[in-house]
């Protein structure tokens, strides 16, 4: 189903900036597969149980569904499954916000243990900020969900120390992934510009005038009518 259209990215080590990046392995935070309208949402309303994007439905991964990434053995293998595919190698801990663990409420479910069933798609720790944090809960394929309540710096910290070296994911939704990217702690973002307009929703966009100038930003268009963006960090001096 769409809510488990949660996708994410490659072993890229783009630098830094800092002096000793060349020479220092360094654990990156990454954004993958966040899918938007023309108009910026990345989840259209009202969020509910039997509608996790709202009116957008399934609209805005249907790109995603035909790709060999998504289905297996069957699917695409051209450029939308190449950039997809750069969601999980690399990857060490995620971290999710509430909205995207589950519907509105899920909070006052003891039992909720997110859409994914009892093997999640992550296989690592992953991090879920709320303001209703509960114990861990330790999931089949090696993801545990760790629920914060917690600062994005500190969550990253938190995160990072889970994930052994490699990469921290940023999964989504829309509200976390621009709190990150507002305080400054994305390294490199893909983005999937999809061709409708929804009008309503979540946007990415809001509160972040001029990103631009802090990362390069490259775009291609596929076949398929989608359009990949990715932002990668500028390194000092740029
Ligand atoms: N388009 C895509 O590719 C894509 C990808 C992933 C998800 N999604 C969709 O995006 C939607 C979810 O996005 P969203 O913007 O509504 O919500 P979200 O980013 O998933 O979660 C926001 C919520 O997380 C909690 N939270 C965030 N920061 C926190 C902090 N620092 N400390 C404690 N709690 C914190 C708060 O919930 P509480 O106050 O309730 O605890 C907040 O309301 C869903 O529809 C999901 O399916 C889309």
């Amino acid at each position: 189903m769409a809510a488990k259209a949660m996708a994410a990215g490659p072993a890229l080590r783009c630098p830094l900036a800092s002096d000793d990046y060349r020479s220092t392995p360094m654990s990156l935070t990454r954004i993958h597969n966040l899918s938007i309208s023309l108009d910026g949402f990345a989840t259209g309303e009202p969020q509910s149980m039997e509608t996790p994007f709202g009116h957008a439905g399934e609209r805005l991964h249907e790109w995603m569904f035909a790709t060999r990434f998504w289905a297996k053995t069957s699917g695409t293998m051209g450029a939308d499954h190449a950039f997809a595919e750069r969601h999980e190698p690399g990857i060490g801990a995620e971290i999710m916000g509430a909205n995207k663990f589950g519907p509105p409420g899920w909070q006052d479910d003891a039992d909720w243990k997110g859409w994914w069933g009892p093997n999640p798609p992550f296989h690592t720790p992953t991090f879920v900020l709320t303001h209703r944090p509960r114990p861990p809960i330790e999931m089949a394929g090696g993801t545990t969900f760790h629920f914060l309540d917690a600062s994005p710096t500190e969550a990253l910290q938190a995160a990072r120390e889970a994930a052994g070296g490699q990469d921290v994911r940023i999964g989504g939704g829309a509200t976390v992934v621009r709190d990150f990217v507002a305080a400054g702690l994305v390294d490199h973002m893909h983005l999937v510009q999809v061709p409708i307009v929804l009008g309503r929703g979540i946007r990415v966009w809001d509160g972040l005038e001029a990103l631009e100038e802090d990362y390069d930003i490259e775009a291609v268009s596929t076949p398929s009518g989608v359009t990949h963006l990715t932002f990668t960090r500028r390194t000092g001096g740029n």
